[in-house]
């Protein structure tokens, strides 16, 4: 099979692929079908938090796959539980509704606002704010709250009700949270497909703070940075600080499609029977497999993402084309010199997988990546950048 041919005649072309074709992988390392193997510094985009092919993550989907694959949301299933109870212990939140995808996990964080609005204080009370340069997904809801122009473009009309500030802008977002006619704030607290940017701690203190005076509720959106990437649980225990409402998926399934939205005191019973529902959410097969990933999440793991962290750091510090290093945890992107196209494309040809970001390179590497391949995954980098 021409595999380029078939995909550009049968798939809709909403993908620019990389030419490059992947057949399969072994922890940090990806094979194309003339088995030369890459270094994966991407895991498919923050989900495979433990690598290809991960031999317990297996385990735990195949254990699930011999005695159930799916029944509905109108039974009980032991994995789903499972994993809402362990989602709720690591996070401190209280409870979950499972879906599947970032997409559709910050859907539901935007109707459990807007009912939780609409319940205490009545009608026109729905306004969300969000953070300019956001992203929190492509359907046409979460397309509004991104705060990108580049997305919206041809899409509309938009779901109303979103205004989009200026990160670290306390004033306007003072002014707004004041207003009365907000009922959330939605944050990424380190921006992904904006460039790899965290937000100012004193600004995210500051929001929270407003948002408790004024019963405005605080929603996280932990998709990408979520599951141990930054080197915490959620990247909000980084910062202090703990939501309202936070959403979750990417890296939680490791490599099956799951979302979740998860609740704290103040939300946890917003939604109400028949408010909300998925015919998949909270599939016994994608849950089994997250529970395997959540429990491995553990202190040892998060602190060697730390020190992966600082190991990336001090080897870009004043390597030649290299501009700055932002991000957190495993969670990072590289501002360089030259364009960050050729060089992706360069570590590409000497066996490296990176993502980009805006102008920036970026890495999401599998969390427990080997260090002798993570080393030589960047000084094939740092090469290219000179
Ligand atoms: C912060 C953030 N929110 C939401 C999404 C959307 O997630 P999904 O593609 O699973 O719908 C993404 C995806 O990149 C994301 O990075």
């Amino acid at each position: 099979m021409n595999i380029k041919n078939e995909d550009k005649k049968y798939i809709a072309n909403t993908y620019r692929r990389f030419d490059l074709d992947l057949v399969k992988g072994n922890k940090e390392f990806l094979y194309d079908s003339s088995d030369k193997q890459y270094i994966d510094m991407g895991s498919g985009i923050a989900v495979n938090s433990f690598g290809i092919n991960d031999e317990k993550w297996k385990e735990a989907v195949i254990a699930q796959l011999d005695q159930l694959q799916h029944t509905s949301n109108l039974y009980y299933t032991y994995p789903q539980v499972k994993l809402a109870k362990l989602l709720s212990k690591k996070s401190g939140m209280k409870k979950v509704f499972f879906a599947n995808s970032g997409a559709e996990a910050n859907e539901c964080a935007i109707k459990t606002a807007r009912k939780y609005s609409s319940d205490k204080y009545g009608k026109g009370r729905y306004t969300i704010v969000t953070l300019e340069n956001s992203f929190h997904g492509r359907t046409i809801t979460t397309l509004s709250a991104t705060g990108q122009d580049m997305f919206h473009k041809d899409f509309g009309p938009f779901t109303e009700g979103f205004i989009h500030v200026k990160a670290d802008d306390i004033e306007k977002m003072a002014e707004l949270i004041k207003s009365g006619s907000i009922c959330a704030v939605m944050l990424e607290l380190i921006q992904g497909e904006g460039g790899v940017i965290p937000l100012d701690k004193d600004f995210v203190l500051k929001t929270e703070k407003l948002c408790k005076e004024y019963d405005v509720l605080l929603i996280i959106d932990e998709i990408q940075t979520g599951l141990g990437r930054t080197g915490a649980f959620y990247s909000y225990m980084r910062y202090g600080i703990q939501p309202d409402i936070a959403t979750s998926a990417k890296g939680l399934g490791g490599g099956l499609p799951i979302g979740a939205t998860l609740f704290n005191e103040k939300t946890q019973d917003v939604l109400d029977y028949g408010s909300h529902g998925s015919t998949f959410g909270g599939n016994p097969v994608c849950c089994a497999g997250a529970v395997n990933i959540v429990n491995r999440i553990n202190s040892r793991l998060l602190s060697d993402i730390i020190e992966k962290e600082k190991m990336i750091r001090t080897m870009l510090e004043g390597a030649k084309g290299v501009e700055s290093v932002s991000g957190m945890g495993l969670m990072l992107a590289v501002k360089t010199t030259k364009s960050a196209k050729e060089i992706v494309a360069k570590c590409m040809a000497n066996g490296v997988l990176y993502l980009t970001a805006k102008d920036k390179i970026r890495m999401l590497p599998p969390l427990d990546i080997n260090k002798k391949s993570m080393e030589k995954a960047i000084r094939i980098l740092k090469e290219a950048c000179e």
